[in-house]
């Protein structure tokens, strides 16, 4: 069975001196054994540092975003064996705030899922609609379109992917997903995975947005929610240790 995963977002924060304050408090506060996998995703240029104060405690590091090409003439990006370099384990593609403001395309996002799994490192595939969409009954065919293109490219490692079912209406609003209306979705990414793959109970679906220490629980006792990608409440660590506490 997979293990429930909780992935925290650090998102454009952090600095040297909050961000070793975060981990350590974080690494106190963890029970001697921690039944779920935890991973941290935090700015690239902290990824060395956060590698070092992570190192011994099980947790893992994750980046935020990556570029879809091996390397060369791209500059200020980031490339999945620079990632490998740093012990990186997990690298969100597609969150919506990439999709809204730096333009990236299904097709864009479905190929840094390709390369991010051809240097070993496990991509969050993150999907959700806008509110927009949602009112107009769009949801289905929205996450639907944004996973057949991570499916169609990648193939047979699609089971090697964690996907993050992430409504932009409810990211920092906020406003969180009810348990029901979350396990619809997740239901529905389940059912697109495994036509596509017999090994898609393998694949990790996490909620993502406005997940805290009050709603986790229920959340993640949801069949199809595997795990959470928590934005705000990662930055806070008794918030974190308690959606930590709540998935094991
Ligand atoms: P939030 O962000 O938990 O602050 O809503 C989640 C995310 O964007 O990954």
């Amino acid at each position: 069975m997979k293990k429930t995963l909780i992935a925290g977002n650090w998102k454009l924060n952090g600095s040297l001196a909050a961000n070793e304050a975060l981990v350590l408090a974080l690494r106190s506060g963890l029970p001697p054994t921690v039944a779920c996998q935890v991973a941290l995703c935090v700015p690239s240029v902290y990824l060395a540092q956060v590698q070092g104060l992570l190192a011994g405690s099980g947790l893992d590091l994750g980046a935020q975003d990556m570029s879809a090409h091996e390397g060369g003439a791209y500059t200020g990006e980031v490339s999945a064996a620079m990632l490998r370099d740093f012990g990186v384990r997990y690298c969100l593609v597609g969150h919506s705030e990439r999709r809204q403001y730096h333009g990236e395309s299904d097709a864009l996002v479905a190929l840094k899922a390709q390369r991010a799994l051809a240097c070993g490192i496990t991509p969050i595939v993150c999907v959700g609609e806008t509110l927009a969409e949602r009112e107009a009954g769009a949801t289905e065919t929205v996450v639907k379109r944004q996973l057949a293109a991570v499916i169609h490219v990648n193939g047979h490692c699609i089971s090697e992917i964690v996907v993050a079912y992430e409504p932009v209406w409810a990211i920092g609003t906020g406003k969180t997903a009810s348990a029901d209306q979350a396990q619809e979705v997740h239901a529905l990414l389940r059912a697109q995975l495994r036509a596509a793959t017999s090994q898609a109970d393998r694949v990790a679906i996490l909620y993502g947005g406005s997940m805290n220490a009050a709603n986790a629980a229920e959340l993640l006792a949801q069949p199809d929610v595997d795990g959470g990608l928590v934005g705000g409440a990662s930055l806070k660590v008794p918030d974190f240790l308690s959606i930590i506490a709540a998935a094991g």
